[in-house]
């Protein structure tokens, strides 16, 4: 565990690079089980974090973080849709001690960018129906909210001038 809580000051937003899977992976270990069941919608274990952080930091996906003193402490990824390129998924995980300070919004704003960047037509975000926290984050972008299978689906537009809300 970091020693010392996530302190505004000593923060840094950077990106995921090919060597940082084992402090992605201590980053998403670090989540209590209910928040980790929010951001994969499963219990998820180890071995399986291990893999999941392995393959961010490998396989060309955009992933804004937050650090402080080494430790990341906050995440959001962006990567293609398998079925719908032109659809860019995000997902989210800011640590408890790290919440309600406004990282979530600004790793939000940083992967808006980063996807008009890229060339998406428009991304989307899989939450469950009891997120409330990340309900009320991505109301503030999306254009409407969908419910398919039982989660609910955030679409949140592209803007073509850069403009984030
Ligand atoms: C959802 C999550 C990413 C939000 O991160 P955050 O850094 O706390 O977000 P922000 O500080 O930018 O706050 C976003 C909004 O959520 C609200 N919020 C935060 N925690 C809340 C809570 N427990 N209940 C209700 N609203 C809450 C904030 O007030 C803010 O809303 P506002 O801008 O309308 O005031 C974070 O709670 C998290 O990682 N949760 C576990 C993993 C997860 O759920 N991932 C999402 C699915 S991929």
């Amino acid at each position: 565990m970091p020693k010392v809580p996530c302190a505004e000051a000593r923060r840094r937003f950077t990106r995921l690079g090919p060597d940082d899977a084992d402090r992605y992976a201590d980053h998403l270990l670090r989540l209590p089980d209910e928040d980790r069941r929010l951001r994969f919608f499963d219990e998820t274990p180890e071995f399986l974090i291990q893999l999941h952080a392995g393959a961010a930091s490998a396989d060309g996906r955009i992933v804004a973080i937050c650090e402080d003193e080494g430790f990341i402490r906050a995440a959001g990824e962006l990567l293609p849709d398998p079925e719908r390129p032109e659809v860019g998924e995000l997902a989210f995980s800011v640590e408890k001690d790290c919440q309600r300070q406004g990282i979530g919004g600004a790793l939000m704003r940083e992967l808006i960018e980063a996807g008009a960047r890229a060339g998406f037509e428009r991304l989307e975000l899989e939450l469950l129906p009891e997120n409330k926290s990340m309900l009320s984050l991505a109301q503030r972008f999306a254009e409407r909210m969908e419910t398919r299978g039982g989660h609910l689906f955030a679409v949140i537009p592209v803007p073509r001038d850069g403009a984030t809300p």
